[in-house]
């Protein structure tokens, strides 16, 4: 059946499009419906099956006689090492481990926070919580010891799996010291740790806190998968929003078995035996989704790789994963393949590889420049697959759905809308717009299964960052415009969020951090349009009245001070000394207009404008800093 065919089949009928694609799970008691409205606009799917996640993505293949295929396929050319895990192997290791937890008092519903690298471990620990229905926040290692406070008090954790060190190519990052530092500043105390240490780096454990991964398994009952009810949180997952405090993602354990697995043959064309990878982080929802959960639902293998797109040792490094490892399915973020592109601009590398294996490259995270995919398209000779999708979501949005048709490709466009997502573009009374028009992006509720029903402790500020604005839609803080042929295009944020090098981050929490300076009055954080990552942020700081500080001084002091705060991911490198930033006359600093002077952009003055002349001094500070080039 053709996309439109299936599409309008779920329109038609959601209610059967998705109690027949729940027909590709386990259960242990199923659904007898699908969708769970008796809270709207809140919504659940599946509320009353019961099922759980690791039998679903490791037991049932082993069952099947699966077991001797691989599951995880660890490469790391930064330890110059590589490992497979049969799915018999993966069995074994997610039992006893959970059995280890359990042993040590971790049951259903409880937290357990995970913060560890890319290494097989850290997914048979998201397996492990899953066997036990206990909830996983899994943390991105590039945030300082401040941001794993705050998720730590958040989710108030009853224990947390680290590792003893993460390897970055020009250091060692050193995870234990930040999570004894994030332990001592979190009011929540977790009850234990469980450490890995690593070859790289033996981490001193502290006494009756600490426990270290191997020894505390030795002699433990491994433990059965555990039944949890359909809307049961399988993870929290914290991604920024507009202020300082990030935004807890929940997860519900059915609707993300069911939509996973759907996604797995209709977007991926993946099925059990194929191999699948995608190059990101555990810490990011690609990672969650893509790298442990879905791929190994479907019974694919999947990769966990440990190295960087470029330099680990060199550009080839991708392909020469997908030659050895017969990829079938990659994806990727458009950064990556920048950063490839700017040290193989003529392409030659890929085709010193056999590639022959390779379906299709994936991209999101965020927006895809055209160069970026006619190079690719040009020197991989696969099809290039922008699509769509957002930590809440958890899957595509929009997407080109390969294992159902393969539609023309538009380049600047993740495509079409898929199943589940009634995707309109509204103007700010929340009228819908006619196609070719920018808009909000708007999806119309209910959202489908797998997506966020709430967020962890804060139902109200769930509703109020994305069912307010527009009632009866989800508001995805995106802007963008549907074509004639029903294309989606994403343009730009709405809100503070920022994407740089395919990772989110909010403005407003950097904001945060530069006004704890001492010296700072006040402060504005912008994005502004970077060659290799898209976006990279800019801060501007006001200095308090009298402070006789040497700028440069201080500048350097905010740079450290982000970078203590939130961590190296924020990448934060550049803010200027200004005396005023320019406002509305209601006070509300623009930042838009300071986006679009620093890009080089066409900009107009601003009606509401309080005092035209600081737009004069901000670009003389942006073309010190080489930007505000024309306009
Ligand atoms: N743990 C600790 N630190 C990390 C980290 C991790 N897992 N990942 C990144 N960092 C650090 C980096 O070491 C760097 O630190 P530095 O300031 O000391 O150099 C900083 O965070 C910024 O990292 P990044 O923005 O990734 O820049 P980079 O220069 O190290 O690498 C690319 C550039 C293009 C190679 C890299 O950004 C990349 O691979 N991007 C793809 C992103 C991606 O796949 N995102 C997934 C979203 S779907
Ligand atoms: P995250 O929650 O980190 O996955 O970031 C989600 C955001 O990244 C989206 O809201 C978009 O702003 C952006 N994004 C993700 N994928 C794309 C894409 N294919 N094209 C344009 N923007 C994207």
């Amino acid at each position: 059946m053709a996309y439109r065919e299936i599409y309008a089949g779920w329109q038609a009928d959601p209610e059967a499009f998705w109690l027949e694609a729940a027909r590709q799970i386990d259960w242990t008691t199923e659904p007898s419906k699908a969708l769970n409205d008796a809270r709207a606009p809140l919504y659940e799917w599946f509320t009353d099956a019961q099922v759980n996640t690791c039998w679903n993505a490791v037991d049932r293949h082993v069952l099947a006689g699966r077991g001797r295929q691989a599951a995880i396929i660890h490469d790391s050319p930064v330890t110059g090492t590589k490992h497979v895990i049969t799915f018999a192997e993966l069995q074994e290791r997610v039992a006893r481990l959970a059995g280890a937890l359990r042993a040590k008092g971790v049951e259903k519903g409880d937290r357990v926070i995970i913060y560890m690298p890319m290494v097989p471990e850290a997914l048979e620990a998201m397996l492990a919580c899953a066997r036990l229905g206990a909830i996983h926040s899994v943390v991105f290692g590039g945030f300082a010891a401040a941001e794993l406070a705050v998720r730590i008090d958040d989710c108030t954790p009853k224990a947390i799996i680290a590792a003893s060190c993460g390897i970055e190519p020009a250091r060692v990052v050193h995870y234990k010291p930040l999570l004894d530092a994030a332990i001592d500043m979190a009011h929540h105390k977790p009850t234990f740790c469980v450490i890995l240490q690593r070859e790289q780096e033996v981490a001193t454990l502290v006494e009756g806190r600490d426990v270290a991964w191997h020894s505390f398994q030795y002699g433990v009952a491994p433990a059965e998968c555990v039944s949890v009810a359909g809307n049961h949180p399988a993870y929290i997952l914290y991604t920024s929003g507009t202020t300082g405090a990030p935004k807890g993602v929940v997860r519900p354990t059915a609707g993300h078995l069911v939509a996973l697995n759907w996604t797995m043959r209709a977007i991926y064309d993946c099925g059990p035996g194929d191999v699948f990878w995608a190059a990101s982080d555990v810490g990011w929802v690609v990672g969650h989704s893509y790298i442990c959960y879905a791929p190994l639902i479907a019974g694919c293998t999947t990769i966990v790789f440990e190295g960087k797109p470029v330099g680990t040792p060199d550009a080839g490094t991708f392909w020469r994963v997908i030659e050895e490892h017969k990829v079938r399915a990659f994806f990727t973020a458009p950064t990556a393949l920048r950063a490839i592109k700017r040290e193989d601009p003529d392409g030659l590398l890929p085709g010193t590889f056999d590639l022959s294996r390779l379906n299709a490259l994936y991209l999101a995270g965020e927006r895809a420049d055209p160069d970026t995919i006619h190079w690719a398209q040009t020197h991989i000779k696969v099809p290039v697959i922008d699509h769509w999708w957002q930590t809440e979501t958890g899957f595509a949005i929009a997407a080109n759905p390969l294992g159902i048709e393969a539609l023309p490709v538009k380049v600047g466009s993740p495509s079409v809308a898929m199943p589940g997502f009634d995707v309109q573009i509204l103007d700010e009374g929340g009228h819908g717009v006619p196609p070719g028009t920018l808009g909000a992006v708007a999806i119309k509720l209910p959202l489908p299964p797998g997506t966020l029903p709430t967020l962890w402790n804060a139902e109200d500020r769930f509703k109020k960052s994305y069912l307010s604005h527009f009632p009866g839609f989800y508001e995805t803080g995106d802007a963008g415009f549907v074509d004639d042929d029903g294309y989606i295009y994403i343009m730009a944020r709405t809100d503070d969020v920022i994407n740089v090098a395919g990772h989110r981050l909010s403005t407003g929490a950097m904001e945060e951090v530069l006004s704890g300076h001492k010296d700072v009055a006040e402060c504005a954080v912008i994005g502004v349009a970077d060659d290799l990552k898209g976006q990279s942020p800019l801060g501007f700081l006001c200095l308090n009245k009298g402070a006789s500080r040497d700028p440069a001084e201080v500048v350097r002091e905010c740079i450290t001070l982000m970078r203590e705060k939130i961590g190296p991911v924020a990448d934060f490198k550049r803010a200027v000394v200004v005396d005023r930033l320019p406002k509305t006359r209601s006070g509300k600093i623009l930042r838009g207009t300071m986006v679009k002077i620093a890009d080089g952009a066409v900009w107009k003055m601003p009606a509401t404008i309080d005092d035209p002349a600081i737009l004069d001094e901000i670009t003389l500070a942006l073309q010190s800093l080489g930007l505000a080039k024309g306009g």
